[in-house]
């Protein structure tokens, strides 16, 4: 028995480690859906209200990631995140045949669009679409596949060894202690013009933000490098300003879908 006890282990860290393993975690993703209701045109609230029954976007932004260990729901793995090369851009890469998070985002808009859809196809499509824009704004998400948008990228955060990819998910907002309502009472206050060019563009130019703050990331960061509170100094107001993005974008997408 006692021989077993290393592949035992072995098992089970296996298991807490892609357990581990959640997109911006579950603060980054609550406070987006929290920061998109307060952008949300009276006629899309009262939709999207009678869609959710009333929950907020807060509450049903971590679906995406809830659904993960239900392996009926596995084909929308690959849709959490896209990857192609630094000398590269989505339009000129080969695409996964198992879609990607533009083609996640683009399908959630379509369905909910579509009036043939059923209530319950766009129950679950709103709720994976307010998960997906927090996904579009979590740099690393917009990754390279050669290292799994950084979750094969090994650093240290405050001395514990982590990967990149968890960094930008979650290490810096843990650190941070905010939780998500504080986050999005805190967002960055904004004029008029400031607020209407971060409505601009479409998702495409949104993803290509995100690509070169990832490419901004990676020239910035060793393997191996020690982070802390000077990357926290660095890059937490980034985080901040991205979930900020990723909110009011939800509700762009969101007001033109039901209104
Ligand atoms: N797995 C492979 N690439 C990934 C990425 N960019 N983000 C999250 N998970 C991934
Ligand atoms: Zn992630
Ligand atoms: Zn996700």
């Amino acid at each position: 028995m006692i021989r077993f006890i290393p592949t035992i282990l072995f098992l089970f860290l296996s298991v807490q480690l892609v357990v581990a393993s959640e997109d911006w975690g579950k603060t980054g993703h609550r406070a987006t859906g929290e920061i998109a209701e307060q952008y949300l045109s009276k006629k899309a609230k009262r939709a999207i209200d009678k869609l959710l029954n009333g929950a907020s976007l807060a509450l049903v932004s971590n679906y995406g990631d809830d659904i993960k260990s239900d392996s009926a729901y596995r084909k929308y793995g690959p849709w959490h995140y896209v990857n192609f090369p630094f000398d590269s851009s989505y339009e000129a890469s080969e695409k996964s045949e198992k879609g990607d998070l533009y083609v996640a985002i683009t399908t959630c808009i379509a369905v909910l669009k579509n009036e043939t859809s059923t209530q319950d196809e766009k129950i679950f499509h709103l709720k994976m679409l307010v998960h997906f824009m927090g996904d579009l704004h979590q740099p690393l998400h917009i990754g390279l596949a050669a290292d799994k948008g950084g979750n094969d990228f090994q650093v240290r955060w405050f001395n514990e060894g982590t990967n990149l990819h968890t960094v930008w998910d979650s290490k810096m907002l843990d650190s941070y202690e905010m939780s998500y309502t504080e986050l999005a009472a805190n967002a960055d206050k904004l004029s008029k013009f400031q607020l209407k060019a971060l409505q601009k563009g479409t998702v495409q130019d949104w993803m290509n933000e995100s690509r070169d703050l990832c490419k901004a990331v990676y020239a910035t960061t060793e393997i191996g490098g020690k982070l802390g509170y000077r990357y926290m100094y660095d890059y937490v107001n980034i985080v901040r300003k991205q979930l900020q993005k990723g909110g009011i974008r939800l509700a762009v997408l969101l007001n033109d879908i039901f209104g």
